[in-house]
């Protein structure tokens, strides 16, 4: 068969684990030919193609970004966007096409499935809110870039008595922040899925400082939101001059807010993409090699439509629209290990 691949929206570690896992079994095992789309639905709609060889994956398991590049060009917001791709998609004579990404790269892929493409998904973000899926690969290894920096904010906060605010990812989820704030001892972790309570985060630094901890550290997640303050006016969301939505600023603008309230010398901090950087952890290589594999067997039963997930420890396939129609949250359950590790105060 020849298969088309590209990876779609904000890179993420793993995503070259994936595409190795896809050639090497498609070439191996079936005779496939793989041709990649470069940087996205951007390079169907420019045509702009490479040869996937198992030369071309060879060494590429453990590093980070995309070989195929990726950009957050949405197809469904540009005027004969979906007609455009599927033009390129039968000028390069595919029989299927792998798309590994987000929300926004699978709401085109199924647009495109509705269009009589033969397509299959591959669950992508590091903030690990992909509906339908018990993981996403990328969030183990930012999960880990941040734990690991929040344990070396701890020396220098308590150095010099101060609160540290360190901002993390996760947009409309709280997973890297709740996840990370947790495994490094954060005094305070605040979530998108619960508006932020100045007063308590305040009474809960003040509690450590009265009982002998005269440093505290604050994990907040990029879209946590803030009360209806002056504070909140001037942060939120941002279009830049690409289009793109950005979040900004909650992380100083807390920092700023915490040091007025509690006379407690106050930083802060934004890990931004340093979490989506660099190598994957073992386990989201094991993860995206899983995907991966599973996405070209798809393609070989004529399951197309469908997503590759992981339930419990097994890969399976749900219907591709499913995991696009809302964002897998926090629950109570997750929510409450913040509530149980904190003091009454
Ligand atoms: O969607 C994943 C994500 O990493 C979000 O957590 C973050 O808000 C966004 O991407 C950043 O996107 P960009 O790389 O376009 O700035």
């Amino acid at each position: 068969m020849r298969v088309g691949i590209l990876t779609g929206g904000g890179d993420c570690p793993g995503l070259n684990a994936v595409i190795h896992a896809v050639v090497k079994k498609g070439i191996q095992h079936y005779g496939d030919e793989f041709v990649g789309f470069v940087e996205g639905w951007r390079g169907v709609l420019d045509n702009n193609t490479v040869a996937l060889t198992l030369e071309k994956v060879d060494g590429i398991l453990d590093q980070g970004g995309t070989i195929l590049r990726t950009s957050r060009t949405n197809v469904r917001k540009i005027e004969g966007g979906i007609e455009k791709c599927v033009e390129t998609l039968k000028a390069n004579k595919l029989d299927a096409l792998i798309a590994i990404g987000g929300d926004d790269t699978q709401s085109v892929t199924n647009a495109l499935i509705q269009a009589g493409v033969p397509g299959v998904g591959v669950p992508k973000t590091i903030d690990n809110d992909l509906n339908g899926t018990d993981a996403c690969f990328g969030f183990d290894t930012a999960v880990s870039i941040a734990t690991e920096a929040i344990d070396r904010l701890h020396t220098t906060a308590e150095a010099h008595n101060r609160v540290i605010v360190c901002e993390v990812m996760g947009r409309d989820a709280g997973w890297i922040a709740l996840t990370a704030g947790v495994a490094g001892g954060a005094h305070a972790v605040l979530v998108p899925e619960k508006q932020i309570d100045l007063d308590h985060v305040c009474k809960l630094l003040k509690y450590n400082h009265d009982h002998g901890k005269k440093y505290g550290i604050v994990v907040v997640a990029e879209g946590a939101k803030l009360p209806d303050s002056g504070a909140q006016a001037t942060h939120g969301t941002k279009v830049d001059s690409f289009g793109h939505a950005r979040l900004s600023g909650i992380g100083s603008i807390l920092a700023d807010e915490i040091e007025k309230r509690t006379g407690y010398e106050t930083r802060s901090v934004n890990l931004g993409h340093t979490q989506r950087g660099g190598t994957p952890t073992a386990y989201d290589r094991m993860l995206s090699t899983r995907y991966g594999l599973a996405a070209i067997d798809l393609v070989h039963q004529g399951k197309f439509g469908r997503l590759v997930v992981l339930r419990g420890t097994k890969i399976e396939d749900i219907p591709l629209a499913d995991a696009i129609a809302k964002n897998r949250t926090l629950d109570e359950s997750f929510l409450s290990i913040l509530d149980g590790l904190e003091p009454k105060v």
